[in-house]
């Protein structure tokens, strides 16, 4: 899809389509009106007959409208105006591409983006339209023989701003959101694909692949011999029951002003399939564990974004990936392994894999010297108990790092809510046999995971994102990945540079 920015007279516009909003109860928004002006009260007389009222969603495809040079004006219900905020405008501007992209516009020059979005700019109304626009159109069927095809699909799309001096502005949003909308797209392909496709091997391949479009990302990729010898023992323990050869997969990302600047880290769970291995799981839904890869697959998508947008920083992205099934060599309950930060673990959970590999991940991370590690995991069902499927478990160790991560949450529409990790949890994680137990009983799931990970992060500041309920959505007709966090990860990553920027320019003025 190519997307433009510009601004103009609506009635000017030679396309294939002008879509404009009407607000609830059949209320014109400026471009409307001036469309309504110009063509003698076109609009307002197909209102007046009762034929959209402007509640969200609502569309009326209009042709041959008196003095515009449009081929249609497709008409896009807003609802009312004081209520318009994030969720409806994406709503809206999904319907209006879907529409547009139903009817046989091949382009369209869209005003949507000039709704008045309580508290948002221009710059932010921009962004949202695009990886809305986006994720609108996405279809997943690289494994269909018959594709859905459209006979004439949506090509271009041109979002309006009011003025030319927004032009600059709108345009770098609109840049970032290409991007942005790119990484999506990528995380949503590799977690959609099934476990038999995408195994570790596959995703180590899809990351040299990454790198090889981009200089100054690079990938070196451990083998099972290498986890061995490196002392990587959880997250082997994990494997053993599989047949799939594990792989850690790290990128290195290079771009920072500060050649020596301490880089972030990204950690992403890649278990390309759970099956929860001895401690084996119910066979309901077991095909959404195919899933278990999805902050391997945010990773890699981060990091595809970030390079394209080429922010200065020093990037690295750590992704172990494992399968974890029930085979004869599989770790048993009772099972204790040394991590590869020295302390012992007593698996007594086959199926609380995810924090087994990320431990190893996370003392592996060490060795950058890192400014603050953040770990995406689908790590535990208890914390779609807590949220559902609209925000991330984001549990912290460094309050900064938090207030950093739900900011950029909110301004990318891709939030995540603050757990305690209060000491207070920890006992939990006690065990007889060895210095912790991989689980920690009933109470508090996606906490006492956290505090098992916290003991392996103790040397630097650190965040963990569990998005067990926000990674995919699973009703029948709109199932499939979500491609989040992304959106808050790259926005977190952009704040970031930008912070960078500010910081290197004091200091040359210092002397
Ligand atoms: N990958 C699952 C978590 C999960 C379950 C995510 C359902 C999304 C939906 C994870 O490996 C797991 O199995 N966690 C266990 C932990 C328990 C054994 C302590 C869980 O949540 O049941
Ligand atoms: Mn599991
Ligand atoms: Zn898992």
């Amino acid at each position: 899809m190519e997307f433009n920015i510009k601004s103009g007279h609506p009635e000017k516009q030679r396309t294939a389509c002008v879509v404009v909003g009407i607000y609830e109860p059949r209320r014109l928004t400026d471009v409307a009106k001036r469309i309504d002006d110009v063509s003698q009260g076109h609009i307002s007389s197909i209102l007046r007959r009762g034929d959209l009222e402007g509640r969200a969603g609502q569309t009326l495809l209009l042709h041959n409208v008196p003095n515009t040079l449009a081929d249609r004006i497709l008409l896009v219900g807003c609802g009312r105006e004081r209520e318009l905020g994030d969720n409806q405008y994406r709503k809206i501007v999904t319907k209006a591409i879907r529409t547009l992209h139903e009817t046989g516009s091949m382009e369209a020059v869209c005003y949507l983006s000039e709704l008045n979005v309580r508290g948002r700019d221009t710059a932010w109304r921009v962004r949202q339209a695009i990886e809305t626009a986006q994720s609108a159109l996405y279809v997943f069927d690289q494994l269909k023989t018959k594709k859905e095809s459209t006979r004439r699909p949506l090509r271009k799309i041109v979002f309006t701003v009011a003025s030319r001096r927004e032009l600059p502005r709108a345009d770098q949003a609109r840049r970032e959101a290409q991007k942005i909308a790119e990484g999506v797209k990528l995380a949503k392909d590799l977690a959609n694909l099934p476990g038999n496709i995408c195994t570790p091997t596959y995703l180590a391949e899809q990351a040299k692949d990454l790198c090889t479009l981009h200089e100054n990302l690079s990938c070196k990729v451990l083998l099972e011999n290498h986890l061995e010898r490196q002392g990587l023992k959880a997250l082997l323990a994990v494997s053993k029951g599989s047949n799939e050869s594990p792989r850690m997969i790290v990128l290195e990302y290079q771009a920072a002003t500060r050649k020596s600047a301490e880089p972030i880290v990204l950690v992403g769970k890649g278990v390309t399939f759970d099956s929860g291995g001895i401690s084996l799981k119910p066979s309901k839904d077991m095909d959404e564990m195919k899933y278990d890869m999805s902050g391997a697959a945010a990773v890699l998508g981060t990091m595809s974004a970030v390079a394209e947008l080429q922010l200065p920083l020093n990037l690295i992205g750590i992704i172990p990936a494992v399968e974890n099934l029930p085979g004869s060599k599989a770790v048993k309950p009772g099972d204790i392994v040394t991590s590869l930060s020295g302390q012992s673990i007593e698996i007594l959970n086959t199926d609380a894999e995810g924090r087994l590999i990320l431990c190893d991940a996370l003392t592996y991370a060490e060795r950058y010297n890192p400014d603050v590690v953040i770990d995406i995991a689908t790590l535990t069902g208890a914390c779609v108990i807590a949220l559902g499927k609209h925000a991330h478990g984001l549990l912290s160790n460094h309050n900064p790092l938090t207030n950093d991560l739900v900011s950029a949450g909110k301004f990318s529409g891709d939030r995540a809510w603050e757990l305690p990790l209060w000491d207070d949890y920890q006992d939990q994680l006690e065990s007889r046999f060895a210095d912790i137990a991989n689980i920690g009983g009933r109470d508090a799931g996606t906490i006492t995971a956290a505090c098992f990970l916290s003991r392996f992060t103790r040397k630097y500041h650190w965040a963990h994102l569990d998005i067990a309920g926000t990674a995919w959505v699973s009703d029948k007709k709109e199932k499939g990945a979500t491609g989040r966090p992304v959106p808050l990860l790259t926005q977190y990553l952009i704040d970031r540079s930008n912070e960078d920027d500010l910081y290197i320019l004091s200091e040359q003025v210092e002397y």
